[in-house]
Parts: C-alpha cells; structure tokens; sequence
C-alpha cells in the first residue's frame, strides 16, 4: 500500500501494544477491500495518553482504538461517548470528526455478535446468564446482556467484594436490577437453570491455571462462552462440549468488537469469517 495525502489512518493506543492484534485485523480488512487507509500501533505511555490523542485528531487520523491501560482513561478526553461507553466506564474506539473527539465501546457489541454468530438459536431472554469475573471485561458484558434482555445476571467472582462493587456502580447508572452475586465455589447453585455461562476472568489463558468448575448442575440447554482465546478451546469449553453443551470461542467477540470501528474510519462494513479468524490466529 503506498499511503497518499488522501489515505485514511488509524491506530491502537496501548502501553505496550506489541501484543495487539488489531493491526493485524485492520490491515488485513484494509488489504481485502482495497481501501487507501493505514492501521499502525501506537504505544504511547499512561502520562501521554490526553496529549497523544489530541495530537492525533490534529494530524488528521479519522480514528483510534484503545487498549490497556487507557480504556479508562480514553472515557474523559472525550467531547462525547455513547451510553455503552458510559455504562461500561471505558472506551475502546475513537473517532476524530469535525474537529471533536468521539468514544464508543464495541466490546459488548462484539461479545453479543459473537453469541448470535456461533450459536443463531440462542436467546438471552429464555434463562439466567452466568457471568465468572469482575473486572472490566465482565462490566461489558453485564452491560451487553442487560442489554439483550437477560432476565437475570448471576455475577460471580474470587473476590467478592469487587463483584459487589461492580452491581453497585452499575445500579448507580441505572442498570442492573437483574443483578444477583453469586459464591464462587458454589457452582450447585450457581449454575441451576442457567440460560449461558460465560467465563470474564483471565484463567484457562495459556499460562494461567485452568478454570476448573463443576459443571454438573449446568443445564445442557444452556450455551457456554470463554471469552478466553488462547487456546481457542479453553478446558471450559471442551468440558462443557463434552457434557453436551452448545459451545463458542472468544475468538469471535476479539474480530467483532472491531467492526464498527472499521465500518465508520473507512466506509465499509468488513465481514467475518473463516478466513479472518485463521489469519488473525497466525500472528
Ligand atoms: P479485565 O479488565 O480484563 O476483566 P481484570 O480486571 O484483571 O481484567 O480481572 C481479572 C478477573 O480474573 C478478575 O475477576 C479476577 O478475580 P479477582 O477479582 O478475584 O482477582 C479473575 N481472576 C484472575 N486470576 C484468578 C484466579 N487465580 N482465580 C479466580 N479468579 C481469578
């Protein structure tokens, strides 16, 4: 790709940010649809964060997406966020319009698109969800599945301390009168009549110690979803695959969540697919 004065660019903010997949994912995207357009990493350490992303919206970037550790951050530079930014307290996707700095968060966009994509039966309304975690990658996804009509969360963590934080800052935005905690260890009660079980917390990542729950109580019915992706299939899923349960990968919330950035930087709404999926897990 040779880059004009008319190319379209992007970038991640993240410190470090070697680790990203998203140039990879963007890039490929870019290359696919023929777009005049760059998506570049951007480590940028925490104390720069304000300064580079208005430095960016001046160098006339159209956009950014933000990873660790400025999600939070990212959340009050902005001149205005939607209300999933707001309700998840972070912001994983910039855009630099007419002089102004908007912030979205995809990330409980991506995690829903997945659950449609891998399994099109399932309806978050038919049970309670199980959601393990409490940190800002389970936040997203009570959010999502408030969202989506879950009539109850059973949000379950180690600490439970910071799972009750959690209920409470979100009933603080009104959400979450769904919310109930549950006791980590008491997998029984947790997982009766549950409608998904879906893990939030880093264990089953490669060099993490796996899950580890007793599925036992766990309705077949019910879908279970890692949004763990290395490995693709986490010793929960094949457990629960194993027993009969309808299973998905974190894989897909990953290329998801990376779509509406895409969609509004570059004018063109990119697919996922096969081909996306084993590309993205080579690098
Ligand atoms: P993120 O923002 O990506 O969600 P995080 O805030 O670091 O990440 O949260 C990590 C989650 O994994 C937490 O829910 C954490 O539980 P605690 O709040 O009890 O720390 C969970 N987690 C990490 N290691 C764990 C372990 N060995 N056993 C149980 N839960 C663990």
């Amino acid at each position: 790709m040779i880059l004009s004065g008319k190319s379209r660019i992007a970038g991640v903010l993240g410190w470090p940010v070697s680790h990203s997949r998203s140039p990879r994912l963007q890039n490929h995207w870019l290359e696919r649809y023929e777009i005049d357009g760059a998506y570049i990493p951007l480590p940028v350490r925490p104390e720069s964060f304000a300064s580079a992303v208005t430095t960016l919206a001046s160098l006339g970037f159209c956009g950014a997406n933000v990873t660790v550790p400025h999600k939070e951050a990212a959340l009050r530079v902005c001149d205005e966020v939607t209300s999933s930014a707001r309700r998840i307290g972070a912001v994983n996707t910039l855009f630099f319009e007419e002089g102004r700095i908007l912030g979205d968060n995809t990330d409980a966009y991506g995690f829903i698109q997945n659950l449609f994509e891998g399994c099109s039966q399932w309806q978050a309304t038919a049970g309670p969800a199980v959601v393990l975690g409490a940190g800002g990658a389970a936040r997203a996804l009570c959010v999502a599945l408030l969202d989506a009509g879950a009539p109850e969360i059973r949000l379950v963590n180690r600490t439970k301390e910071r799972a009750d934080r959690l209920a409470d800052s979100l009933r603080q935005n009104g959400d979450g009168a769904q919310l109930e905690i549950g006791v980590w260890g008491d997998w029984d009660k947790v997982c009766a009549d549950a409608n998904l079980l879906v893990n939030a917390t880093s264990l089953g990542m490669t060099g993490q110690p796996a899950l580890g729950i007793d599925l036992s109580a766990l309705p077949t019915t019910a879908l279970v979803n890692d949004i763990v992706y290395t490995p693709l299939e986490t010793e929960l899923l094949a457990t629960a695959r194993q027993r009969g349960n309808r299973v998905v990968d974190g894989l897909g919330m990953l290329l998801h969540q990376a779509v509406p950035g895409f969609s509004r930087w570059f004018g063109q709404t990119p697919d996922v697919d096969e081909d996306l999926r084993r590309f993205v897990l080579e690098a």
